[in-house]
């Protein structure tokens, strides 16, 4: 690393080195070239970067990420992406196909998440409905948006409020900060569970929706959403439960015969729901369905302009144009797995998870955070947890640290079914927890910043530092 790097960036240098290591390999473009190079030059350097970042996540040493990753799989779903690159949602004059693959996804998330089992009808004004958007955090954000709009028409409500357990995602953060909500954050049970209680003594006039996670991302524990679900019912209120990582996992789970407590619309007081197809749905990156218990409630995600001189514009999500290949490769992965499928490849990583959870059990210094069954949280009461993470980065895995407690999250993956792989993460642990036990003084890596970042009183000296992390990312 360059002295000049390191004396700008300081501690977050090793960042800039993770992030662009291609600056002295490769030709670096700061303007359009004068003259466009050829197509296979172009090419030839795109399959350079694929084969040097092709390894690491294939051989399964990254949590979440690439969630199915199969030669044959990403083949096929290249294949109808490459057919359909050009269709845009927007035109569905030129692509009704885009129009029929996201009604019939939104159609059968719904139908995997109880859809057919509650109340209303599939298709009836009060029954489930949704849109396909572009992943977990706009599934999210537009929830909170929806929660936010129909409370200001319906109840007057000009200064909402959300409720959420501490272990909900960022992007629900993220809603708030866009749409002028006020979240209010509450602890979890000894288990990793939203409190019930402290979510009742949030609630207020203003409070529109609650929300709750199947499974939560840090420690991959599913709420008490029948509980939570009477809550909202008690005070008329939305209930959003985050299926984003667990959504296409728990249900078939929960078909293989293991204890799935009841976290769908199968739940009287379940308003909506996200769940991401580019997740264990094992689509390409760039889809997730937000899904609604009645189309009412989805008219307040609705953009409609009626006077724009462009033309009468409408569109259900955030974007405009919409990249139609996404929503035709999300399609045929779910049509091409199918029940059987899916069950299949959730039976494969529960035996993963199973591996490797008998595995941590045999390290004293390590214990599992609460009663996950897919993505799971680790800790230590002995050793810095951060410095474990470190020497599994070293090992090649790509695993991510939590703050408060500290901890290390991992989302198995199918890569992580193949043969050996969750025995190599225990075997990677033993060694790695071994030399934090056996190493004083240990310097460098990423445990620094994470210590830092956990220990700072000030957070908006954090805000700065994260900031600082993107202009990294932007650099040159
Ligand atoms: C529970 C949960 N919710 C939401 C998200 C956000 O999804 P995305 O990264 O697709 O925006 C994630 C991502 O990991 C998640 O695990």
């Amino acid at each position: 690393m360059s002295s000049d790097i390191e004396s700008e960036l300081g501690i977050l240098a090793p960042l800039d080195q993770m992030m662009h290591p291609y600056r002295e390999q490769f030709e670096t473009f700061d303007k359009l070239p004068d003259q466009g190079r050829s197509r296979d030059e172009v090419l030839r350097e795109i399959e350079q970067f694929e084969k040097i970042e092709h390894d690491r996540w294939k051989e399964g040493f990254a949590s979440g990420s690439v969630y199915h990753g199969d030669d044959e799989h990403i083949g096929f779903v290249n294949k109808v992406y490459a057919s359909q690159s050009q269709a845009n949602q927007l035109h569905t004059d030129l692509w009704p196909s885009a129009a029929k693959f996201e009604a019939e996804i939104v159609a059968m998330t719904a139908h995997m998440l109880g859809a057919g089992q509650c109340d209303a009808p599939f298709g009836s004004e009060e029954g489930i409905c949704g849109s396909v958007t572009s992943g977990g955090s706009e599934s999210i954000l537009l929830a909170m948006k929806t929660y936010r709009d129909r409370a200001r028409a319906e109840r007057n409500i000009t200064e909402p409020e959300i409720v959420l357990p501490r272990s909900a995602h960022a992007a629900f953060h993220k809603a708030a900060q866009y749409f002028n909500l006020q979240a209010t954050v509450t602890p979890l049970d000894d288990d990793f569970r939203a409190d019930v209680d402290a979510m009742a003594a949030a609630i207020t006039p203003n409070t529109v929706a609650l929300v709750a996670s199947a499974v939560n991302f840090p420690y991959g524990t599913i709420d008490p959403i029948d509980r939570i679900g009477e809550l909202a019912q008690q005070h008329n209120l939305g209930l959003h439960v985050d299926g984003c990582l667990g959504g296409f996992f728990l249900p078939f789970a929960e078909k293989l015969g293991r204890d799935v407590p009841p976290f769908d619309f199968r739940v009287p007081g379940v308003s909506s729901m996200s769940c991401d197809t580019h997740k264990y749905g094992y689509a390409p990156k760039g889809t997730s369905v937000v899904l609604y218990r009645g189309q009412e409630l989805r008219r307040h995600q609705y953009f409609t302009i009626a006077d724009w001189p462009g033309g009468l514009y409408y569109s259900p999500t955030f974007s405009g144009s919409r990249p139609g290949g996404l929503s035709a490769a999300c399609w045929a992965a779910l049509v091409s797995f199918g029940e059987a499928g899916y069950k299949a490849t959730t039976q494969k990583i529960l035996d993963a998870v199973a591996t490797m959870h008998e595995g941590i059990a045999t390290i004293p210094e390590l214990r599992i955070l609460g009663q996950p069954l897919g993505p799971f949280a680790f800790a230590s009461d002995s050793l810095d947890v951060y410095q474990v993470m470190d020497q599994m980065s070293a090992r090649g895995w790509s695993l991510t640290g939590l703050l408060n407690p500290a901890a290390i999250h991992v989302s198995p993956t199918l890569r992580w079914s193949q043969p050996g792989v969750a025995g190599r993460f225990v075997e990677h642990l033993r060694e790695s927890v071994a030399y934090v036990r056996e190493t004083p003084n240990i310097e460098g890596g990423m445990a620094p910043i994470y210590g830092l970042a956990a220990a700072i009183p000030d957070r908006s000296i954090v805000h700065g530092m994260l900031k600082q992390v993107m202009d990294v990312y932007y650099r040159l």
